[in-house]
């Protein structure tokens, strides 16, 4: 593996957001989402779950991803994986305490980045969906009353396979060497 196929990969993975409907494999999902749980944590404390929604549930959740005209896409997705807190672990939450930081979040966002670069991996196309109605997908998924659930990952074939180029800040912004 050379930096160039990571980089070719990252440049794939784009946020989809005109699926054609087709549902994702169970397998498919399966594969995707025990790829993307081998991510690193702090504390390898893996303080999340992943929750794939198939079949005919997907409609209720991608119902909990709309308003105000955000993300009707949602209702095309194959599959809609919703990124969960988990429990954590002792050494976790005792480093995190003594040093005023709590990392599940970035430990939720590094496990998000790893699902929708496996998902492309597997011809796969995604969307990280933010804009969500987090306790109607609280009881949806039927999950206890204070877990996070920062993002929901909508998986699906896209209905063109252009790719966009990439719009990111210059790097005289966001990167420097001292
Ligand atoms: C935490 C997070 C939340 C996001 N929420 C949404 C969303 O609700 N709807 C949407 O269409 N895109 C959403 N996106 C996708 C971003 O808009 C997208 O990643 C960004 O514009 C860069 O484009 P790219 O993913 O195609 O490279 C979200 C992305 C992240 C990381």
């Amino acid at each position: 593996m050379q930096l160039d196929d990571i980089r070719n990969l990252y440049l794939h993975r784009q946020s989809c957001r005109s699926f054609d409907g087709r549902e994702v494999p169970e397998e498919t999902v399966r594969a995707i989402c025990e790829t993307a749980l081998l991510a690193p944590s702090a504390c390898n404390a893996q303080p999340w779950k992943l929750v794939a929604v198939l079949h005919e549930k997907r409609a209720a959740v991608a119902a909990c991803l709309q308003g105000l005209g955000m993300n009707k896409f949602a209702s095309d997705a194959g599959a809609l994986v919703a990124v969960c807190e988990g429990k954590s672990n002792l050494t976790a939450k005792l480093g995190g305490r003594m040093k005023g930081t709590d990392f599940t979040a970035n430990d939720l966002g590094i496990l998000t980045a790893h699902l929708v670069l496996a998902a492309d991996a597997a011809g796969v196309a995604s969307c990280i969906l933010g804009w969500r109605n987090e306790e109607q997908l609280r009881a949806l998924l039927g999950l206890g009353d204070k877990t996070r659930i920062p993002v929901v990952v909508a998986l699906g074939y896209p209905k063109t396979e252009d790719i966009r180029p990439k719009q990111r800040k210059p790097l005289s912004e966001t990167f420097t060497i001292l």
